[in-house]
């Protein structure tokens, strides 16, 4: 039996909560394998609008298997908010979310240096979501991380305490003040302690067992990615980044599956293109077309509710990012908001600084002035309001993913058209081995 990988090809927010909501009743178990509470993924259904930031977003089906896998870093108090959160849903944690003792914790003194990283950058700041992201990670390459399972342990208190009188010497070099009113360490501690004791009470396994052992039985996999692959570690525009492999590499490692076992590679991205936080993004708009993506396309973080840049498709990402992850099917996001736009247009090429026309992502992209060079489309200029399969879609649509389609080489297999999951257009059945 396969795992199936499902990934954003952007920038992130291209709508993965939407579709893995919409695709899971096909899948066993649903699995988050990398990043954290940076992550704010939207599900709509039945009228109802609900942000999952590590939870996988297969909960809210009562029959699959969520698990939080070893690659995540974990944040105990925002875990402890999305249950609460989820209470009026009725949903049976014991039998739904598994979470591995593997998966790195999130110190309220995580939060702090990420901050205090964030200030000494000045105006080259990363624009971090601040939950702690790479602090965390920082901390388990270096090895001296807190996993999940060490909770369990008499020498919890101990090993944290270890770890946060090195935080604070390292805010102390930075001068960070981190006992100020909006960061209190010491308030901080006390509802960390009790968000721990709240995370004790669920489901902590040896995830790659878990998982590998359902696999054996049978059972199919659904790998959720988080972020986007044009902001992954290694291959994103670094250092404008996250810290966490983003791609179907990533799902191996944050699993624990072997490369042999992933079939499909979904790929995921919007009808335009999006960016929340600093760095590249050679076909943002920063005019009115731009705001008018923004104010119709509601573009603004679910995680972080900060105003998303907005800009036209950018082909060149795209055929990085799916030549990185070995996409299989494309699916488009969020083609609707594009209903009113007379053109379209989509980036085929970068013209770099000396002049040089290409279609490769620079070295130093974060440097390069890379000017877009575009190819105007049509738009359909109706609304898709009520289109219920690629048959229907006005002919400029089709033209679209046409175009697409041939500039990518992979099928569109889905259009989505509107947030809820009933605004889903699909190609062809997905079909799971
Ligand atoms: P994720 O991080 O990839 O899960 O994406 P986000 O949840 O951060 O952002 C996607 C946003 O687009 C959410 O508000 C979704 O409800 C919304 N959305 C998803 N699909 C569509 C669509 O086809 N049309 C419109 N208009 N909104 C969509
Ligand atoms: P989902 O899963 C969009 C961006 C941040 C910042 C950079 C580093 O919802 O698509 P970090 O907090 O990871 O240190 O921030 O990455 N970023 C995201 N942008 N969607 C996300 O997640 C993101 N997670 C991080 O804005 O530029
Ligand atoms: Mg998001």
């Amino acid at each position: 039996m396969a795992v199936d990988v499902l990934l954003g090809l952007q920038w992130g927010d291209e709508g993965k909560g939407t579709i893995v909501d919409y695709i899971a009743p096909k899948y066993d178990l649903v699995v988050r394998f990398q990043g954290g509470p940076n992550a704010g993924h939207t599900l709509e259904f039945n009228g109802i609008k609900h942000v999952l930031h590590q939870i996988p977003s297969g909960i809210f089906h009562s029959d699959i298997k969520n698990v939080i896998g070893n690659g995540v870093v974990l944040d105990a108090v925002i875990f402890k908010k999305e249950i609460d959160a989820l209470a009026k849903f009725n949903i049976d944690f014991k039998k739904s979310l598994f979470i591995s003792k593997k998966a790195q914790l999130i110190l309220p003194s995580h939060r702090l240096l990420d901050a205090a990283y964030e200030h000494s950058k000045g105006a080259a700041k990363i624009g971090s979501t601040l939950k702690g992201i790479g602090p965390t990670y920082q901390d388990k390459i270096a090895r001296v991380g807190i996993r999940v399972g060490d909770i369990l342990s008499p020498n919890f208190r101990a090993k944290y305490k270890a770890l946060v009188d090195q935080h604070i010497a390292i805010l102390d070099y930075y001068k960070y003040d981190y006992n100020n009113e909006t960061f209190n360490l010491t308030d901080l501690e006390a509802v960390f302690f009790q968000a721990i004791d709240f995370l004790k009470t669920f489901n902590l396994v040896d995830s790659e067992y878990f998982i590998n052992h359902e696999i054996a039985q049978g059972k199919t996999v659904l790998a959720e990615g988080a972020q986007g692959s044009l902001l992954d570690i290694d291959f994103g525009s670094y250092p404008f980044v996250t810290s966490s492999n983003t791609m179907v590499a990533g799902a191996c490692t944050g699993m624990g599956i072997s490369p042999q076992k992933v079939g499909e590679v979904y790929g995921i991205f919007k009808a335009y293109a999006t960016r929340v936080g600093s760095g590249p993004f050679p076909s943002e708009l920063e005019d009115e077309v731009g705001q008018k993506m923004r104010d119709i396309g509601r573009e603004y973080g679910s995680t972080t509710g900060r105003p998303r840049r907005c800009g036209w498709i950018d082909l060149p990402a795209l055929k990085y990012a799916i030549m990185l992850n070995g996409v299989s099917q494309l699916l488009m996001m969020k083609a609707d908001v594009l209903d009113t736009f007379e053109e379209i247009k989509v980036c085929t090429h970068y013209q770099l600084e000396n002049g040089v026309v290409t279609e490769h992502l620079p070295y130093d992209f974060a440097e390069e002035k890379v000017i877009p060079i575009y190819k105007s489309l049509k738009g359909w200029n109706t609304s898709l309001e009520g289109v219920a399969d690629f048959d229907a879609m006005p002919n400029e649509l089709k033209n679209y993913i046409a175009y697409l389609e041939t500039a990518l080489n992979v099928p569109i297999n889905l259009v989505s058209v509107g947030p809820d999951r009933s605004q889903t257009l699909i190609k062809q059945e997905i079909v799971v081995q």
